[in-house]
């Protein structure tokens, strides 16, 4: 069996795009592989969290990702923070990556200019850590959205460096990224990804949003004074509903754009409205439920961090001896 490591960080509630940016794949992926999923706590401390807030959205994270299908007993679910070989494998993976590379990252080119005055070393080190996480489990493929590709071949092209040195130490990982909804956008600024951390509620859905927020947030969303309902560049705004009701519907975009033909975009935003609404009422009644059971979410974050602490030891007992750090007898 392939190995699949993937990460959400608990910087927010999970949002429409997380979920269908990388959630609902991770479901449809666990019965086919062996699957690492880690809420990575770790990263979301590159930008100032509130320790009480993290506390509860770290809870909230385990059960959305619970609630949304994935199954704890089956796939390795666990916190970041958990396994401190993470923490130590970036360490070592720093003294293989170049300034130049980091500066290179989009990611850090857009968070730091949102930080203010907490340019922080590890928001310009955020994807070394994210390679550790990955190539830890030796992971074949990496399920995630496209605006996660550039950092995924920086952690390839670190692994690549490393085994050059040193012999075949991590395997090399490959993107996973699906072809339809890989990517939903802003409902504010339809050019911008959703982020569950923009600080405007109304550009994103959250996956535990009321019916009525999402159809506030849907009648709100941005789009364009032509007024016509079709899939183009020029119109991202509406493009992003075509989107997200084709995914959810499972129909082509084609299809969709056909659905409301001759329509006007108050029939478009209730028809995304509908779809999102009967996708989210299960998961949300299923996550009341597991996210009640705290004794339940702790016994499964327990048992889950042993297992892949097992796992990552290994690795990193063999790239300590490779570079030649003391063995520990
Ligand atoms: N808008 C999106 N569309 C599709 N996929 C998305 N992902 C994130 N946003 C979208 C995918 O979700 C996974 C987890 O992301 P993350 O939490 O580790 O960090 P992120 O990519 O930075 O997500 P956010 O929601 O934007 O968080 P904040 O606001 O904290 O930065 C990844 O696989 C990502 O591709």
């Amino acid at each position: 069996k392939k190995t699949i490591f993937s990460g959400i960080q608990p910087s927010g509630i999970l949002t429409l795009g997380n979920y269908l940016g990388a959630v609902k794949n991770w479901v449809a992926l666990q019965d086919e592989y062996d699957c690492y999923y880690c809420v990575v706590d770790l990263h979301a401390i590159t930008v100032r969290q509130d320790p009480a807030t993290l506390r509860r959205r770290t809870l909230d994270t385990m059960a959305i990702l619970i609630a949304s299908g994935i199954d704890p007993k089956k796939n390795v679910l666990y916190m970041q923070s958990h396994v401190s070989a993470h923490a130590e494998l970036a360490w070592l993976l720093n003294c293989f990556t170049y300034m130049g590379e980091l500066s290179r990252m989009t990611q850090f080119k857009e968070k730091s200019a949102k930080a203010g005055d907490n340019i922080n070393a590890g928001l310009f080190t955020y994807p070394v850590l994210m390679a550790a996480d990955i190539l830890l489990y030796q992971a074949d493929l990496v399920p995630v959205g496209v605006d996660q590709k550039q950092h995924l071949e920086l952690t390839r092209d670190i692994a690549i460096r490393f085994n050059n040195i040193y012999g075949g130490v991590f395997t090399v990982p490959e993107p996973y990224i699906p072809k339809a909804g890989a990517k939903i956008m802003s409902l504010q600024e339809p050019e911008k990804k959703m982020s569950k951390s923009d600080e405007n509620e109304n550009a994103f859905i959250s996956l535990l949003d009321p019916p009525d927020a999402i159809a506030r947030k849907l009648r709100r969303a941005v789009t364009d004074s032509d007024g016509e309902i079709r899939y183009a560049e020029e119109k991202p705004g509406v493009s992003n509903l075509l989107t997200i009701y084709s995914v959810l519907t499972g129909k082509t975009v084609a299809e969709s754009e056909k659905d409301f033909a001759g329509q006007g975009y108050g029939v478009l935003k209730q028809g995304v409205t509908d779809a999102v609404v009967a996708a989210l009422e299960p998961l949300q009644k299923r996550y009341q439920e597991v996210r009640g059971d705290k004794a339940f979410l702790e016994s499964v974050m327990t048992e889950n961090a042993e297992k892949a602490a097992y796992a990552a030891r290994k690795t990193l007992s063999k790239v300590q001896r490779k570079i030649g750090l003391a063995p520990r007898k």
